[in-house]
């Protein structure tokens, strides 16, 4: 019985996909330290090919939520991660192992070459350095926006964010390959569209992939100052039950994530209703293909990156309706996202919704979108729904419902209020002045 709840369990997690599925006996992945030694531990002959270390930011032991965005509060780990070429059956095993003994998912990435192993592992490594490029380009987090903020936070609506979780929740399923997946991708573009009827300003477009069919779909308010300047909030818009997930699975992903889309939805709403003009450009993304590899948001960061477009700063919205401990409302992911950011969001929260408790946890990997933009060097942050060690343990089943949020979207309106004081904070000044 045991073995059979682990197994189901291993099949919710996602493989780590960098590219669309890689046939053949031997393939190359990454992987973390963690995950190399139970895998040398089952197969000795495994051996790496190049190892690196990167550097991440993680909560300092102790510290009280009253810490959180002080620079005392946090440490670093060094994560070491490993290249290599295994075996398909070696890799299952692996998976299962990662589950039972690590208690996580996310064991290793597949890619389709040595090349492109080796080119996500530089990028990878890069990031802190490249942190510091975004810290360059980072705007004033000043605060000074109360009059336009204030008034707004009134307007975000409970009974919204539940409709929404409740459309997304109601898709058979949100794979990236599934008709369904590809159904609720246009029926969001299309939802965005009307929302946005009228405005010059406002174009709404769908952002193909090569290698599958969902798209992703991006809303994009053009800034009336600094228009060159964007800032991102973003949550993915598929689903999934695991590699198996298929035409007629069931994969609701109500928190993971329709919550989050619903979050960002909300501040879309609340912004156009008011008739509100950036100063930057403010562009919400609803990724294509997170579940298989961040893989939808990947492919925009690495547009953005190479056409050298300035993205100020990014906010990823993924899972927002399940509270799993009383103690915290917002807990802030300080691995793969930017330190700075990250103190101006827990100053945002301390600001305009002090009755809000803020915390900080790490993932442990790159589990969400904002990797795909720290990787590139833009600021990303992560505010989450819970402490990891309380997380929804439904995620990627057929239970991933509303009902477990006891068909309540009090917790992702939260996210959502938080999401609007980051997008008018953020969006009103420009343009980003030199030596700031
Ligand atoms: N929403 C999850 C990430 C998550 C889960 C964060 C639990 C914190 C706690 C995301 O959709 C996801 O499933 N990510 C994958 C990794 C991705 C690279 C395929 C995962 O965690 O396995
Ligand atoms: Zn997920």
């Amino acid at each position: 019985m045991k073995k059979l709840v682990l197994s189901a369990a291993t099949l919710a997690c996602a493989t780590f996909f960098a590219q669309a599925a890689v046939a053949g006996p031997k393939i190359w992945v990454s992987m973390g330290d963690d995950a190399y030694q139970l895998l040398r531990a089952a197969h000795p002959q495994a051996k790496s090919t190049e190892s690196h270390d990167v550097q991440v930011n993680v909560p300092r032991a102790g510290m009280l939520a009253k810490a959180v965005g002080s620079p005392e509060s946090l440490t670093t780990r060094t994560d070491r991660i490993h290249v290599l070429q295994v075996d398909e059956d070696q890799l299952h095993r692996l998976s299962t192992e990662v589950h039972e003994k690590l208690h996580r998912c996310g064991g290793y990435i597949v890619h389709a070459s040595r090349a492109e192993a080796r080119q996500s592992l530089q990028e990878l490594r890069g990031h802190l350095t490249r942190a510091k490029e975004a810290t360059a380009l980072a705007p004033s987090y000043a605060i000074d926006n109360q009059s336009t903020v204030t008034p707004l936070l009134t307007q975000v609506q409970e009974s919204q964010v539940l409709s929404t979780i409740q459309k997304l929740s109601d898709y058979q399923n949100r794979f990236y390959k599934t008709s369904h997946g590809t159904a609720a991708s246009n029926d969001l573009f299309n939802t965005w569209k009307q929302m946005a009827a009228g405005r010059t300003d406002i174009t709404v477009s769908q952002f193909a992939h090569k290698k599958w069919p969902q798209k992703s779909v991006i809303l994009s308010i053009k800034g009336t100052h600094a228009p060159d300047e964007i800032v991102v909030i973003g949550g993915h818009l598929d689903s999934t039950v695991g590699f198996l997930t298929g035409e007629n699975s069931r994969a609701p992903g109500a928190d993971d994530d329709a919550s989050g889309i619903a979050s960002l939805q909300e501040v879309m709403r609340v912004l156009l209703a008011s008739n509100y003009k950036p100063k930057r450009t403010l562009q919400f993304m609803g990724y294509a293909a997170e579940e298989v590899g961040l893989l939808g948001s990947d492919a925009i960061a690495a547009k953005y990156k190479k056409q050298g477009k300035k993205v100020v700063g990014v906010m990823q919205l993924d899972m927002t309706n399940y509270q799993g401990q009383p103690t915290s409302d917002i807990t802030l992911i300080t691995d793969y996202t930017n330190a700075a950011q990250n103190n101006f969001v827990k100053a945002l929260a301390t600001a305009y919704l002090p009755e809000l408790t803020v915390t900080q946890d790490a993932c442990g990997y790159a589990c969400s979108d904002h990797a795909s933009w720290t990787k590139r060097g833009y600021a990303a942050s992560f505010p989450f729904e819970s402490s990891l060690a309380a997380d929804n343990k439904l995620i990627h089943t057929p239970n991933d419902t509303l009902a477990k949020s006891n068909n309540s979207a009090a917790h992702a309106v939260k996210f959502a209020k938080l999401g609007l004081t980051f997008a008018v904070e953020l969006a009103s000044d420009a343009p980003v002045k030199a030596g700031q």
